[in-house]
């Protein structure tokens, strides 16, 4: 390639046309899963504190909100449920339920909008006084222990018509233990999207408030599963077992402090890379957007958005989904 001056690679950047000519990613609809907050009741449209613009809403609202979601071109909603106190224990049993609020939620969006794939996060933590994500034996939260009770919630959402299972709790042998449990009960059909490489993160922070009943929910101390925000190796370790075990697709969480990571499994594996830009990451760029006039905050949104293709994932968890299918389809 020749230098400067016969190079002048502004040329290509001086026209919108060239820009959009030479434009090598983009971010669309069909590549963000919105993750949605439930919660029981009818008519319930609560701000979550900590959560700009997110809301806990009931069935009905779920129901509403997936149809006009799906015509906006986004293909799948992943569920996270605000489970009653009442309902909780320290094994999390209400996760075997067939009728929780899961199940009723699954249920509210297929019969809304058939078409729309529904994503559900198998762990125990919306379920255990606790708030681990696995069952405690002994002071520790048990691997194997936690398994079964994790084979029985994927089995549990894959009956209610749910899509695509996505455990994230970083339990040993989960994905085989849960894809050979599906299959046995027939569910050969249903996806595993699995939280690969998940990590210890303080960006979890605002989805636990979320989750909760209070505000400022207690900060659980994951470390004895989730991963340590140092390691990129034990990152592509995971989910070389992970793909072993089963997993259709991979997911890698936080989103953007981890691009590296997203990167790296894309150039040394071959399946498609999902991220999950979290409540921190999100809130983080809300503080920013809430002080830019708006055209502006869809291109702090956009820019956030599509360095997740750049990185090479196939698509992206966000709560800014909606907005920004949005503002595409008038755009
Ligand atoms: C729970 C779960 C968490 C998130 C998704 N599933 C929190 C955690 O692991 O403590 C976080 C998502 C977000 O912060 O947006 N298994």
């Amino acid at each position: 390639m020749p230098g400067y001056p016969v190079t002048r690679l502004r040329r290509g950047r001086m026209n919108m046309f060239s820009r959009s000519m030479l434009t090598e990613n983009t971010i669309q609809p069909s590549n963000l899963i919105w993750p949605v907050f439930i919660t029981e009741g009818q008519n319930i449209v609560e701000p979550i504190e900590g959560l700009t613009n997110v809301d806990r809403i009931s069935l009905d609202i779920l129901a509403h909100r997936a149809k006009m979601a799906y015509r906006l071109g986004i293909p799948a909603i992943a569920i996270f449920p605000r489970i009653d106190p009442a309902l909780k224990d320290d094994d999390g049993s209400n996760a075997l339920a067939s009728d929780n609020l899961v199940c009723r939620a699954i249920a509210a969006i297929k019969s809304a909008e058939p078409e729309m794939g529904v994503v559900v996060d198998i762990a125990l933590d919306p379920f255990t006084t606790h708030g681990h994500d696995g069952i405690i034996r002994g002071g520790v939260v048990d691997n194997d222990a936690s398994l079964e009770v994790l084979i029985k919630q994927a089995i549990n959402y894959a009956r209610s018509g749910s899509d695509i299972v996505a455990p994230s709790d970083m339990m040993d042998g989960r994905v085989g233990a849960i894809r050979a449990g599906l299959d046995e009960a027939g569910f050969t059909q249903v996806m595993i999207m699995s939280y690969a490489a998940k990590y210890a993160s303080s960006l979890y922070a605002p989805f636990r408030t979320a989750v909760s009943a209070g505000a400022l929910a207690e900060i659980k101390d994951k470390t004895s599963y989730q991963m340590n925000p140092a390691n990129s190796d034990e990152a592509m370790r995971e989910i070389a077992l992970d793909i072993k075990e089963g997993a259709d697709f991979i997911m890698v969480k936080p989103g953007m402090p981890y691009l590296d990571i997203i990167r790296r499994s894309v150039d040394q594996f071959n399946i498609p890379v999902f991220a999950y830009q979290v409540s921190g990451e999100y809130q983080m760029i809300q503080s920013l957007a809430s002080t830019l006039p708006e055209d502006k905050q869809n291109a702090l949104i956009m820019e956030m958005l599509v360095s997740f293709k750049r990185a090479g994932c196939t698509g992206v968890l966000s709560y800014f989904a909606y907005q920004i299918a949005e503002w595409w389809n008038e755009t």
